[in-house]
């Protein structure tokens, strides 16, 4: 069978060396390649897919939404999102799934077992803070809360959810058990943070979406103050692994899927 990852700049996509190491432990002859789309060309889509004969694919940035009119049927998440990461190809319809929410609540579990009983505070209200709200909302029984600078963010936001803003959110830090960062402040070399951590208590897990670089601003200054830190490596991981589980209904090794990715960093 043959996979890829579809996006634009795709270059540096992990994705290959994570899926063709976990098909080679299992004895799978499958192939997964990265294919830059620009988005002049997305209106090809079809050709470019069924030229390859592809079973399945991945869908990066910037075309998570763009796919939507492509497909024959999405899955309840994806709808919810507006985004998908996954497509499956059976007897040529296209199925869209979004498995970016589930693989960070698989992540994040590992690193804070109790989380059905944890107070979570989310920065940002973007399409990834959607994701994750959406697939921790069945997992964590305290309501959630999401903070982000511009409030009418949340007007298409139709979860049950607290939502505040960024200072209030500085404000009542101290009553949280985990804070997630899904917004890019402190990305890319700048190091910016979303809020101030001064209000931070000991015991609070901070978690970042983001795995390069390793350690974000606000991971870094959580690790100073001696708090745990988790970042955003097992969401990459999990993520995809379900995209494979979703392709073969087989379980992948995640060990070999994280090794091949930490090797390549
Ligand atoms: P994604 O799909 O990755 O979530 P997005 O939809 O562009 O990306 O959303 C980015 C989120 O990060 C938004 O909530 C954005 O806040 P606004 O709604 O106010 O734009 C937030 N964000 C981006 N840069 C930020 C910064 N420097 N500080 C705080 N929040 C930031």
């Amino acid at each position: 069978m043959k996979y890829a990852v579809i996006g634009n700049p795709i270059d540096h996509s992990l994705s290959p060396v994570m899926h063709n190491a976990n098909f080679e432990t299992l004895n799978d002859d499958s192939t997964y390649e990265a294919i830059n789309i620009p988005e002049a060309h997305f209106h090809l889509i079809k050709e470019i897919i069924e030229d390859k004969a592809l079973s399945g694919f991945n869908v990066t940035i910037p075309h998570k939404e763009r796919i939507l009119p492509y497909l024959d049927e999405i899955d309840d998440q994806s709808k919810t999102v507006g985004a998908v990461n996954t497509v499956k190809i059976e007897g040529g319809k296209w199925i869209g799934y979004n498995t970016d929410g589930i693989g960070y609540v698989t992540g994040l579990k590992q690193a804070y077992p109790d989380l059905q009983n944890a107070y979570i505070l989310i920065l940002g209200a973007g399409g990834a803070s959607k994701g994750i709200v959406n697939e921790l909302n069945k997992h964590v029984r305290p309501k959630l809360t999401v903070a982000n600078r511009t409030m009418s963010r949340f007007d298409n936001w139709d979860l049950d959810i607290n939502k505040i803003s960024l200072s209030d959110a500085e404000k009542s830090l101290a009553e949280f058990d985990i804070i997630i960062n899904t917004t890019p402040a402190g990305m890319n070399q700048n190091k910016d943070v979303a809020i101030s951590l001064d209000q931070l208590a000991s015991h609070t897990l901070v978690s970042d979406i983001v795995y390069i670089p390793f350690k974000t601003p606000i991971l870094e200054i959580a690790e100073e103050k001696g708090n745990p830190i988790h970042n955003g490596l097992d969401m990459f991981v999990y993520q995809g692994a379900e995209s494979f589980e979703i392709w073969t209904e087989q379980t992948p090794d995640i060990q070999v899927m994280k090794e091949a990715v930490l090797k390549h960093l």
